[in-house]
């Protein structure tokens, strides 16, 4: 594994980083607190080519590594999360879906305007029955020559309000199980597909997540992404990916936490020292620090994988499971450096904590990620 950054990696954390800092900062407090879309935010994030940061320039996309993209994850995530983990469904889920999938038609159509910023996409697996089971798909998609009857409900979709396209998993042969699951992309013009209210979170509270309700939709036939029964293979592939994202949005909530419990440990005084001169402090930040740095290692390990083609399964479940773990752990600690300061809203650390959360939850709880790792230790 190279530990060196380029030069372009270190201008791409950089122009993260200001991004964040100019655009995300200002108002991050009041859209978490109302659950206001940060619509502004995304559209410059778009301007910037970061949702289409890893896609070939041939469909509109930047060309980046997995190294750029987990840089700047954590950069936009130490201070919004709300804005990262759209980015991260778009590059990870949709738009590489679609690059390593799809047809030459489908990448014209849908991955373009996506990868170069003028749409935004959604993945559905989940259901209100099948959530960690994903195999379980009660959505069907019936085979009727040319088109599928799409029919059924998915839930907790990020990205809902905003996206035009939408990558849909459904069963299309109940009986075949998994090998009966196909993935289509369905256009949210789509008649009988409605999309219901947000979600009312404790966390990343400006990401709106919605279920999606589909009845009688026709989606075209070409619109089947691959073979006939890759939809399942094709859902956990795109899942592989997007838990680097999620592992790299935790470690920036957990750096974010940090930096934040440092500053504070400078600033305030008690028994007449600073805090940070209170061993009991101290130890905290030390082991804070440890696990955000081993985090940054896994997450890193992992997307070194996947630029270089190897197999990354079980190392973006050990980066998403152990980054995800010490978000929360770095955030609670964060919270409780600040004592009564950490629990009110005006301190960030508070909504960490609860962002931090969710990154324990979703793209596969950490008992999914045990379990991936533990088949992979077993097979
Ligand atoms: N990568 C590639 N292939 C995989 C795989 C992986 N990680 N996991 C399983 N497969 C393949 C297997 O090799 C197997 O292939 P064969 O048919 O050739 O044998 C096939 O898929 C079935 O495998 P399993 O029998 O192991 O599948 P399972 O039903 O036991 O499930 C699981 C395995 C890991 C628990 C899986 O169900 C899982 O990942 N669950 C969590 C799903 C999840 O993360 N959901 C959140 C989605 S996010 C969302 O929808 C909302 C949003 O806004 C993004």
């Amino acid at each position: 594994m190279n530990f060196k950054y380029t030069e372009e990696h270190k201008m791409i954390k950089q122009a993260a980083r200001d991004f964040a800092i100019t655009e995300l900062l200002p108002g991050v407090i009041e859209r978490d607190d109302k659950a206001i879309p940060p619509i502004k935010q995304i559209k410059k994030a778009q301007e910037l080519g970061f949702t289409g940061m890893m896609t070939d320039p041939n469909y509109g996309g930047v060309g980046m590594d997995t190294i750029s993209y987990v840089l700047v994850m954590e950069e936009l995530s130490k201070i919004d999360s709300a804005v990262s983990v759209l980015i991260s469904v778009q590059n990870s889920l949709v738009n590489w879906g679609i690059e390593h999938y799809g047809s030459e038609e489908q990448k014209q159509k849908y991955l373009y305007p996506m990868a170069s910023g003028q749409a935004i996409g959604a993945f559905a697996l989940s259901e209100p029955e099948a959530g960690s089971d994903a195999s379980r798909q009660r959505t069907t998609a019936i085979d009727k020559g040319d088109y599928y009857l799409l029919n059924g409900t998915k839930n907790w979709i990020t990205n809902a309000s905003e996206a035009e396209y939408f990558i849909i998993i459904a069963h299309t042969n109940p009986e075949k199980k998994h090998k009966g699951i196909n993935a289509f992309i369905v256009e949210k013009a789509s008649k009988g597909f409605t999309i219901g209210p947000a979600e009312n979170k404790m966390g990343m509270r400006a990401s709106h997540t919605h279920s999606l309700m589909f009845t009688d939709t026709k989606v075209p036939k070409e619109n089947r992404i691959g073979d006939d029964g890759f939809g399942f293979k094709f859902a956990m592939r795109c899942l592989n990916g997007g838990r680097i994202g999620i592992a790299a949005q935790a470690l920036g909530i957990a750096q974010g936490a940090l930096d934040l419990s440092i500053q504070y440990s400078k600033e305030r005084k008690s028994f007449g020292k600073l805090i940070g001169n209170h061993q009991a402090i101290a130890f905290k930040l030390a082991e804070m620090e440890a696990r955000t740095e081993a985090s940054r290692l896994l997450v890193h390990k992992a997307a070194w994988l996947k630029d270089q083609h190897k197999d990354y399964n079980k190392a973006s479940a050990i980066a998403k499971y152990y980054a995800a773990e010490t978000a929360m752990y770095v955030t609670t600690e964060a919270v409780q450096i600040h004592g009564g300061y950490g629990y009110v809203k005006e301190y960030h650390v508070e909504r960490l904590m609860r962002d931090a959360k969710l990154t324990q939850i979703y793209e596969g709880t950490s008992e999914i990620q045990q379990i991936i790792i533990a088949r992979e230790l077993l097979k």
